[in-house]
């Protein structure tokens, strides 16, 4: 995952979001190894970060791969606090159970292998907060689903609002980057919610419904 940050800023800033977490050390070698698009560190803390600072109990992620971004939530949640953890992939989810065990957060976890868009139709209830990270061009939708259902004062984050900084490039007009930015018009407009982003990594937008 390219970030945008100046090299020397990414350096500082990976450096002072170093952990000894064993198991996200394992899941961040592997998306090395695998060229896979986890959060990465920065963003992992933001997650945990805004689980704490909301309290969280519910936590809905949309596109969760192999669970790394879900370990970041767990770990903030109080015992009988859940992170429902989607994903199309039964690879992934399969992966992710076993990572969330070895870390012993899986009582935590709901794991749900399937279209995150029609799992969180069928799963009632609000929720503190939404992570969407599904497929770009997917993401105004994953919006008109997850307004309705974050409670007020919970927070929904999306992760990718830079995309390798294509999101400002009026030349670039392919759908997942066209989806980003639909997804950044509709909420920063929508009155129920105030926007903002972090420009780490590949870029976190987080909007706090405030009506
Ligand atoms: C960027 S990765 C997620 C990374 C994860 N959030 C993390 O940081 O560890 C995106 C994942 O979403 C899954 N995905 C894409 N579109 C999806 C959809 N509509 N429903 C469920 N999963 C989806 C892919 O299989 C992939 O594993």
């Amino acid at each position: 995952m390219p970030r945008v940050l100046p090299e020397p800023v990414t350096h500082y800033l990976l450096e002072l979001a170093k952990h000894d977490d064993p198991i996200l050390n394992e899941m961040e070698a592997l998306a090395t190894e695998k060229n896979f698009p986890i959060v990465g560190p920065e963003c992992g803390r933001v997650l945990h970060q805004v689980a704490v600072m909301t309290g969280a109990k519910r936590v809905f992620e949309m596109g969760s791969g192999y669970g790394y971004s879900t370990l970041w939530f767990a770990r903030a949640m109080p015992a009988d606090g859940r992170v429902f953890h989607t994903d199309g992939d039964p690879a992934n989810t399969a992966r992710a159970m076993e990572f969330l065990k070895r870390a012993g957060q899986d009582s935590k976890v709901a794991f749900k292998t399937g279209d995150a868009r029609e799992v969180i139709e069928r799963t009632p209830g609000e929720f503190d907060v939404i992570f969407i990270d599904i497929d770009k061009h997917q993401y105004p939708g994953a919006y008109e689903l997850a307004k309705g259902r974050v409670r007020v004062g919970g927070a929904i984050l999306i992760h990718n609002t830079l995309w390798s900084g294509k999101i400002a490039d009026p030349s670039v007009t392919d759908k997942d980057t066209e989806g980003i930015r639909e997804y950044m018009r509709r909420i920063w407009a929508d009155k129920n919610f105030v926007s903002s982003f972090l420009p780490m990594h590949d870029g976190l937008g987080m909007s706090v419904r405030v009506r």
